[in-house]
């Protein structure tokens, strides 16, 4: 009984421990798997675009975990919603029937327009169930022969860490010393319409996956019609165009998704990240009943995907999107950060290059990939008072919560233009 006091005591001390920036850091150090490299702050609090370390600095948010945290920090509504529900019931896996999934279901459905959900937890998850969706259309509806299914996807992809998903990855940091791989991955170049063509020549493709914008790759835009050339020829040869929208989904850059802005209607859609405003782990793969049939009950799940908890969250995340109007916000304010970027850009020998669309964007470094410049410039905006980070090498990806206001995104412009004319000295 002492005992069991003691270990509570304890337990509970360490959770009320209060520790300054640099312990904090230890604390990952000596006891985290050390699988990424965060640029050295450390955060306490968030609300809206702002979050303050432990010292009490506030800073912008200009990263929103990953496009995570587009309705901004601890929105109150969704917040609420989680409360309300944590209250009630929070998980009861899908052996039973839960009060809110089937609601949450039909609004999810409705708000993008396909017949069906099937709801997971993280983006590399939705993924994962993406792939197996079309693999098994591929034998059930396309005729496929069996264990030939291709999945057709592009060079620099992120699609997330899983094996399978990383077999599907040239990057040799994601990929070294993970294999065997997963095979009946066919990787060709992004934005390459000509190189589609030939890879669908193959009757055992199943499915193109695609990022409508490849984020982590670094911002990457393919041109104009190349998304809506890629679905015809997807429809042309009966395979399935998926859309990997885990980081441009849900108004991040100035539509719904960011399929809408070539009136591309995906056969699978993956969503994760803002689904839930990056308040829980939640992720949904969409599609119409004619795909979704083949999924029967013991072909795939997840015990938290579709709990109560995730699906208040999600609902009142999505109602955030649209009833603020987020992604009407975030092309407006997208198109402002670009063309005063492009200014600072004009006047500024470290930036070569602005690109994205809405609110994703990125510039390039003049320097070389390999160089710490990019890195060094995101430690200076930090001690500014802004917080980015290089996405591959010479990249930094800009992407702040999307309730930002106008007023704050100009102090953030002049935040990154101080930094950038310092840093040239
Ligand atoms: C396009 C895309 N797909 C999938 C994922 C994986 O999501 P998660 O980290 O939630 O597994 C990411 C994460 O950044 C992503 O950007």
């Amino acid at each position: 009984m002492v005992v069991l006091f003691i270990f509570k005591f304890y337990n509970e001390m360490a959770v009320l421990e209060q520790f300054t920036s640099k312990e904090a850091m230890a604390l990952e150090e000596k006891y985290g798997a050390q699988n990424y490299h965060p640029l050295p702050v450390v955060l306490a609090k968030g609300e809206g675009v702002y979050v303050w370390d432990v010292e009490g600095k506030k800073y912008y948010d200009f990263l929103s975990a990953y496009s995570a945290v587009n309705q901004g920090h601890c929105h109150p509504h969704i917040i609420n919603a989680l409360k309300e529900q944590a209250e009630k019931l929070t998980l009861t896996s899908r052996a039973f029937y839960n009060d809110m999934l089937g609601k949450y279901e039909r609004f999810v459905t409705e708000f993008f327009g396909f017949d069906k959900v099937l709801p997971m937890n993280t983006g590399a998850e939705a993924v994962e169930t993406a792939m197996k969706l079309a693999r098994k259309w591929g034998y059930e509806k396309k005729g496929v022969h069996a264990n030939q299914a291709k999945i057709i996807v592009c060079q620099n992809n992120f699609h997330g860490r899983t094996i399978s998903i990383i077999s599907a990855s040239n990057d040799p940091v994601a990929t070294e010393n993970f294999g065997p791989f997963t095979p009946g991955i066919h990787s060709i170049r992004y934005n390459d319409i000509n190189a589609l063509q030939e890879s669908l020549q193959d009757k055992n493709v199943a499915a193109f996956m695609v990022e409508p914008i490849q984020g982590e790759a670094g911002v990457y835009v393919p041109d104009e019609d190349y998304l809506k050339q890629a679905h015809a020829l997807c429809k042309q040869h009966n395979v399935l165009f998926v859309a990997d929208e885990v980081q441009t989904g849900i108004a991040r850059t100035g539509k719904l998704l960011a399929v809408d802005h070539s009136d591309v209607r995906p056969d699978i859609l993956i969503l994760g990240k803002a689904i839930s405003g990056g308040v829980l782990p939640v992720s949904a793969v969409l599609a119409n009943n004619d795909i979704m049939e083949v999924i029967r009950p013991g072909n795939h799940g997840s015990t938290f995907g579709g709990n109560p908890l995730a699906c208040a969250v999600a609902m009142a995340a999505l109602e955030v999107v649209r009833d603020e109007d987020l992604a009407e916000k975030a092309g407006h304010l997208g198109a402002i950060f670009r063309r005063e970027m492009q200014h600072i850009a004009d006047k500024s020998g470290l930036v070569r290059l602005v690109r994205g669309k809405g609110l994703l964007n990125a510039i390039v470094i003049n320097d070389t990939e390999d160089s710490s410049t990019a890195w060094d410039i995101c430690v200076a905006l930090k001690e500014n008072g802004l917080l980015a980070k290089p996405t591959h090498g010479n990249i930094i990806r800009f992407a702040p919560p999307l309730v930002m206001t106008e007023d704050q995104l100009l102090e953030c412009l002049s935040i990154i233009e101080k930094t950038l004319a310092d840093f040239e000295g």
